[in-house]
């Protein structure tokens, strides 16, 4: 029956454009629906990151609720953790629509939407009202397209969310934001990393303890770039690597009307390149430091892949589109199985098993 509905409901969104269809989808979480089957809860799926104790691997990307509207209808579904954003101080309309578009023979999205959202106030105003609620929920902070100085908004980002989230994410690899990916380059990335580590310095916690920080990369880049971030990644005292937003790149593409459009690509087609990017940065950081994976995940069988590549937990977006509401908990219960059926005690021994194979593969 649960199936039924789930075809019904894809079948109704898909008739609509994607931005209403996900204006729908937000609404019907703060309605408490859909009604989906309990994800299992198991010790052993559970994984102890950056001192925050993740319920299970499998978080809610970046780009889904960026205002920070539904974060604990996210975790109804079965997700370990959400996260919201990308929130930037002043709030911005965005690029002119249509600014997303399915490639459903691909499983795949292209968006360039380009930082809608309603600004810190909106966010934290909602994100006071679930304080003392549970759940791990982390806030993906950016920049406004205007901004005269673009770590001021970063800065301003972890001074104004750093009491009401479990981590943080400091994006600097949304393709649309004209110049943000620059963010990137090392001189860069040094006075931005050095400037959030200050910012968080001798903020007050509820709990008393600095906030996580991540660090959300792009997956177009080349091994001298990657050496760079990595190199900054160790010299700061930040607490790891999301790996990856959405691509340039329209390789492996079958509608290729579609695969003209501007903007990033997320999706089936991108997991490759992100965990060939993630395998690269796990060999260049090292066993210490948390990389997230992401890109692509829409299975338990991907969602493992990530992590022997060298992911300690993942994310996905594009394959809740495509998969629906019940892909959390069906991807959950199929990691169990497959943990119990190879007698795998902790999903986290796995990690970095093919970290060289990954590695290895030309982008
Ligand atoms: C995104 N993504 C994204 N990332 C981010 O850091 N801030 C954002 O605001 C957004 N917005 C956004 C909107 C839409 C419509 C999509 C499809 C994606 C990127 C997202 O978090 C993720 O990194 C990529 O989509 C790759 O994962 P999937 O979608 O292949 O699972």
């Amino acid at each position: 029956m649960t199936g039924l509905f789930e075809r019904a409901g894809r079948q109704l969104l898909f008739g609509l454009d994607p931005e209403t269809a996900h204006g729908l989808s937000i609404k019907a979480l703060k309605c408490g629906l859909p009604p989906v089957r309990p994800a299992p809860r198991d010790a052993r799926l559970a994984v102890r990151l950056a001192g925050l104790d993740f319920p299970n691997p499998l978080g809610m990307a970046a780009g889904y609720d960026k205002n920070g509207e539904v974060p604990d209808g996210i975790l109804s579904l079965g997700f370990g953790f959400a996260e919201v954003g990308t929130v930037t101080p002043l709030p911005q309309p965005g690029n002119p629509k249509p600014r997303i578009f399915r490639l459903v023979r691909d499983s795949a999205v292209i968006n360039r939407l380009g930082f809608n959202n309603e600004g810190h106030d909106a966010c934290a105003a909602r994100l006071t009202a679930r304080r003392g609620k549970t759940g791990i929920v982390g806030v993906n902070i950016g920049a406004n397209k205007d901004s005269l100085d673009r770590v001021a908004d970063y800065e301003a980002g972890i001074r104004r969310f750093a009491a009401l989230c479990s981590y943080l994410t400091v994006n600097i690899s949304s393709p649309n934001t004209p110049g943000l990916r620059n963010m990137q380059a090392r001189r860069e990335l040094a006075e931005l990393l050095g400037r959030v580590v200050a910012a968080r310095q001798g903020l007050a916690n509820p709990d008393h303890r600095a906030r996580p920080i991540f660090l959300k990369i792009a997956p177009d880049l080349v091994d001298a770039e990657m050496e760079d971030i990595a190199a900054e990644i160790l010299a700061h005292p930040i607490d790891g690597v999301i790996v990856s937003n959405t691509t340039l790149s329209r390789e492996g593409l079958s509608d290729a009307v579609q695969a003209k459009q501007t903007g990033g690509l997320s999706g089936k087609p991108l997991f490759e390149r992100s965990t060939i990017v993630l395998a690269k940065m796990r060999r260049l950081l090292g066993p210490k430091t948390a990389i997230i994976g992401v890109g692509g995940v829409d299975s338990a069988e991907t969602a493992l892949e990530k992590i022997r590549a060298g992911a300690d937990l993942v994310q996905l977006y594009t394959g809740l589109i495509y998969g629906g509401p019940a892909l959390p908990g069906r991807i959950l219960r199929d990691m169990f199985e497959l943990r119990q059926r190879e007698g795998v005690t902790n999903i986290a021994v796995l990690r970095d098993t093919r970290t060289e194979h990954w590695a290895a593969r030309p982008l």
